[in-house]
């Protein structure tokens, strides 16, 4: 284990589980359809290509990277720092997230793809961190629930390290107190 990790929350057997279930419940809900599947950067990036090899069907692959404002008096405003190559229009469209915590992310991007005309907007996030929350954000898909600690691995960083564990962890408060 990393020794910056105080311990682990998910296993690679957990979140191998947890996706496969996902991909498998989505799956349901699309047939007959082909999803454009749009990975938030980068935190999404590791379970998007998990993701998709444990769906069994047409999807459409796009990436976007995003920052939010998640200020006290959010309005939903997201500055993009990569927009994708697809056009939304008449699309349905399923945001992958790999954390959910304030919500101001995915509330941005579910306003923004509807005035963009898609069809549909769905939400598929890895895990929720529920005390987080400051805005409302509705969530289709959720993997888990986590607590309010810091966690990183499995694609969420802290200071763009620890993305490539291929657990998740809770980071030692120390790293970023010091
Ligand atoms: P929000 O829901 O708009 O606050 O933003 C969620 C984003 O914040 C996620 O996509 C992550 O990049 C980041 N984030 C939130 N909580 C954590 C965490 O515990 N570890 C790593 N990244 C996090
Ligand atoms: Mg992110």
């Amino acid at each position: 284990m990393d020794p910056d990790v105080l311990r682990v929350l998910f296993s690679e057997d957990d979140i191998h589980k947890i996706v496969r279930d996902l991909a498998q419940k989505v799956q349901k809900d699309y047939t007959d359809k082909v999803p454009l599947v749009v990975c938030i950067l980068k935190g999404a990036v590791i379970f998007m290509t998990d993701f998709v090899r444990e769906y069994n069907g047409q999807l459409e692959m796009d990436f976007m990277d995003v920052s939010s404002y998640a200020g006290a008096s959010s309005t939903g405003e997201v500055r993009i720092l990569k927009d994708l190559d697809s056009s939304v229009k008449d699309r349905d469209v399923l945001i992958l997230e790999d954390i959910i915590d304030t919500g101001a992310t995915l509330q941005s991007l579910t306003e923004l793809f509807g005035n963009r005309g898609a069809n549909s907007v769905r939400i598929c996030t890895l895990f929720d961190k529920p005390s987080g929350r400051k805005v409302f954000a509705h969530t289709d898909y959720v993997g888990a629930s986590v607590p309010d600690e810091f966690i990183v691995g499995y694609g969420m960083d802290y200071n763009e390290r620890y993305r490539n564990l291929p657990y998740v962890g809770v980071l030692k408060p120390a790293v970023y107190t010091k």
